[in-house]
């Protein structure tokens, strides 16, 4: 049986993203946020316009995608209805947001120095993206897919979920996956990281005589 409903919300599960950006006088902010996905190397952030967060981005055109796993609910809950932004929009007052400017003290994470952005990455993070596009990704080595240069064991990496505003960790997995049988490798021509480091010859997509 299925019945129809008129969900607010419509959070069916997505990875929760903490993303350090660097603030007007050079302190860092964090948001907890899970509007993210991924298409090849872009990541599309769905952001409250009145949050801080986009407004450091607008500025610094910099940030740090560091993903927490699931058993980092703590840190989450912690900053969770707080906002770096001097000004409490009426929508996050009627929602009981604070100010926050030390969301690095209010959780009791550990800023790491990044390689290639301002923003600090997260110390606790398994995983840390750099961005302006996705520059760098560090990972735990632990979670590394032995004989493998650039893999995730998917058996290992527990990204924390949320759903409907609750966190999860991932359930075992159900079945094996056909679509896992392809080598990883075979999507790398996708990613504009790919395109700048080996250039379009290399990677046979060199335009024809016709400019096509
Ligand atoms: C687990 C979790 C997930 C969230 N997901 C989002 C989201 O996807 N988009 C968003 O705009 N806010 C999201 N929020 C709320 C932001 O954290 C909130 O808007 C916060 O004020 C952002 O911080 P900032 O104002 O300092 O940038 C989420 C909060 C939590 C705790």
């Amino acid at each position: 049986m299925h019945s129809v409903i008129n969900p607010a919300i419509y959070y069916w599960g997505t990875p929760v993203v903490l993303i350090t950006t660097e603030n007007e006088d050079g302190t860092t902010n964090i948001a907890p946020m899970s509007s993210a996905w991924w298409l090849g190397d872009r990541c599309v952030l769905g952001l409250a316009s009145q949050s801080h967060t986009p407004m450091n981005l607008l500025r610094t055109k910099q940030c740090v995608l560091n993903l927490p796993s699931d058993d980092m609910g703590a840190y989450v809950n912690a900053i969770a209805k707080t906002t770096g932004s001097p000004v409490l929009s009426p929508k996050k007052q009627t929602l009981g947001y604070e100010l926050c400017r030390d969301k690095f003290g209010r959780a009791g994470l550990t800023p790491q120095p990044s390689d290639l952005v301002r923003p600090p990455r997260i110390a606790e993070c398994p995983v840390q993206m750099e961005v302006e596009l996705v520059l760098r990704t560090h990972i735990q080595d632990d979670l590394r897919l032995p004989g493998h240069s650039n893999r995730v064991n998917a058996d290992l990496w527990r990204p924390m979920i949320m759903s409907f505003q609750h966190l999860y960790g991932l359930a075992p997995k159900t079945i094996d996956s056909k679509l896992a049988s392809i080598d990883e490798e075979k999507y790398r021509t996708l990613t504009g990281a790919a395109l700048a480091e080996a250039g379009p010859a290399e990677l046979g997509l060199e335009m024809d005589q016709s400019g096509k």
